[in-house]
């Protein structure tokens, strides 16, 4: 596909064109950042939300889920410091009258340079053949460690500026570093200021009365309240985790980006409960196996990378993101960090109740440090989905448009095409396999146009195995099954269908290569 621009493009039109994602409340053209999950979406979404919960909750057994609600008392968000530093630096254009969030310009003009990195690295790779070695290259040439050191230089300053809160240094960045409206070019910009992220609304029926609420901006709030609740239930001994998968609400001031930046939004959250002092370990712990489950999916090693951050959240001692190269380049699509003991300490403070652990073999109480790992169900979701669309010159000088999705996650996992529709026999032991299969897998029916026309349906919709039934099926119980990413036909046994397909979908082949 031509540049990234036009593969991201190609991606919003595909989600629509294939029923995975349709912009919110359309016939009213729509709801700016807001997106509703569509037939085929709401599978992708659920079979990624499950994968994740089986990786977490079911193959750990000192990990729980649970599910909080969405609404929380207002003083929650006080105590975890989202009432006053839940912030973005904010900058408008004065030409264009366009709002940008100030470390996003900072980060992007960073990205440029490293887009700079990248095209050294090609250049020496093509020069010097198998001979290349990347590390080396990487920390040797001049060049490069220039445009590094650049990067550093700019990120480290932004870090220490918006840590102090000293937002004139960060207009001041903007300005040295000569950064240009995207849209227009202008670089007329005003001065950066705050803005909060939550939403409110309002509990009660008289305005009298009436208590002001927050939508909450994470689920993690949920886990933390929770923390002695299910700890004595449970009858959990440290170190222990508490999961939950929901949704969250920001009221994001740039959000131009299909469902990477939404406004309404689900997150896969877990916090493990440590003691004291080991939270490095953990955190060496949690970094490792997060990126294994990214892995397990086989989306490339190469598209994804460690950011650690420059900029440290007030409530943490390490953090890092596990980047992805979505089609406009490597972005944050999970977030691991080292909270300590902030956000139990300062709910015990608000509450006045004490959320501390009874360690029974140091015979001693203390308030648990928390590793968190956090990713974005939704742009989980883009990343395979973006990862997926490819468009393949065929031998026949033809395109095809595939979705090559990772089995375990495909919302079909096969299509069942008699080869003929008015062929009564052959519809009806199409409808036969159906219900056989469907015990075990999310599987659909075609006959509608020719085969061929169906299999090029199947794999822009991502359906791992097409089931074709012919003449043949009639005489001696065998079928063809077509493989979506090799093309590749076999004859079958019909018994032998279920076997086949679950070798390609089962979740357990998947994780056990975590
Ligand atoms: N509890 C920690 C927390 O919420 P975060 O880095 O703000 O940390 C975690 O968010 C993850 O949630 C991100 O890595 C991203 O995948 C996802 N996320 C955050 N804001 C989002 C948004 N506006 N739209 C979609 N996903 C978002």
């Amino acid at each position: 596909m031509a540049n990234n621009d036009d593969k991201f493009k190609k991606v919003i039109s595909h989600a629509k064109e294939y029923g995975y994602v349709f912009q919110s409340s359309e016939v009213y053209d729509g709801l700016s950042a807001v997106y509703d999950y569509a037939q085929n979406g709401v599978e992708l979404k659920k079979n990624i939300r499950d994968y994740w919960w089986k990786a977490m909750v079911q193959m750990n057994d000192n990990i729980v889920g649970i599910d909080a609600a969405i609404f929380m008392h207002p003083t929650t968000w006080k105590a975890s410091g989202h009432v006053d530093a839940f912030n973005d630096p904010l900058i408008d254009n004065k030409d264009s009258k366009k709002r940008y969030r100030a470390d996003v310009l900072i980060e992007d003009y960073c990205a440029k340079i490293e887009n700079k990195i990248e095209k050294e690295v090609k250049k020496a790779a093509k020069r010097f053949g198998d001979a290349f070695n990347k590390e080396e290259f990487l920390s040797t040439n001049g060049r490069v460690l220039g445009y590094q050191e650049k990067i550093n230089t700019i990120l480290s300053r932004m870090g220490k500026s918006l840590e102090n809160e000293d937002l004139a240094d960060v207009k001041a960045l903007i300005e040295e570093l000569e950064i240009a409206d995207p849209l227009s070019g202008s670089k007329n910009w005003t001065d950066v200021k705050q803005f909060n992220l939550m939403f409110g609304t309002k509990l009660g029926a008289s305005a009298d009365s009436a208590m002001d609420l927050y939508l909450r901006p994470e689920t993690a709030q949920g886990i933390f309240v929770n923390f002695l609740n299910v700890q004595k239930t449970g009858r959990m001994k440290i170190p222990f985790g508490i999961a939950q998968t929901g949704k969250a609400f920001r009221n994001e001031i740039v959000a131009r980006q299909f469902i990477f930046r939404m406004r309404e939004f689900e997150q896969m959250e877990m916090q493990f409960f440590i003691k004291p002092g080991t939270q490095a370990e953990w955190f060496k712990h949690w970094k490792e196996h997060r990126m294994k489950w990214h892995l397990s999916l086989g989306m490339g090693e190469d598209n994804y990378r460690f950011h650690d951050h420059e900029k440290l959240a007030h409530y943490a001692d390490a953090a890092t993101d596990i980047e992805f190269k979505f089609p406009f380049g490597f972005k944050e699509l999970e977030g691991i960090h080292s909270r300590t003991d902030f956000d139990l300490k300062q709910h015990e403070a608000y509450s006045g109740k004490k959320l501390q652990y009874f360690d029974h073999e140091d015979n001693a109480s203390y308030t648990p440090y928390v590793l968190e790992t956090s990713i974005g169900l939704d742009r989980m979701f883009l990343a395979v989905f973006s990862n997926a669309l490819q468009e393949e010159e065929l031998e026949n000088n033809t395109t095809r448009t595939v979705l090559k999705l990772p089995a375990v996650l495909a919302p079909v996992k096969a299509a069942i095409l008699p080869l003929v529709r008015k062929d009564e026999a052959l519809v009806k032991l199409s409808k036969g396999i159906i219900d056989d299969l469907k015990w075990d897998f999310s599987v659909a029916y075609d006959e509608k146009d020719a085969v061929g026309r169906r299999y090029r349906r199947q794999d822009a919709n991502g359906t791992p195995f097409c089931i074709t039934v012919d003449g043949e099926s009639l005489e001696n119980n065998t079928v063809t099954i077509r493989h979506r990413d090799t093309m590749e036909q076999q004859r079958v046994k019909i018994e032998d269908l279920k076997s086949i397909i679950k070798k390609e979908v089962d979740v357990k082949e998947w994780l056990m290569r975590m």
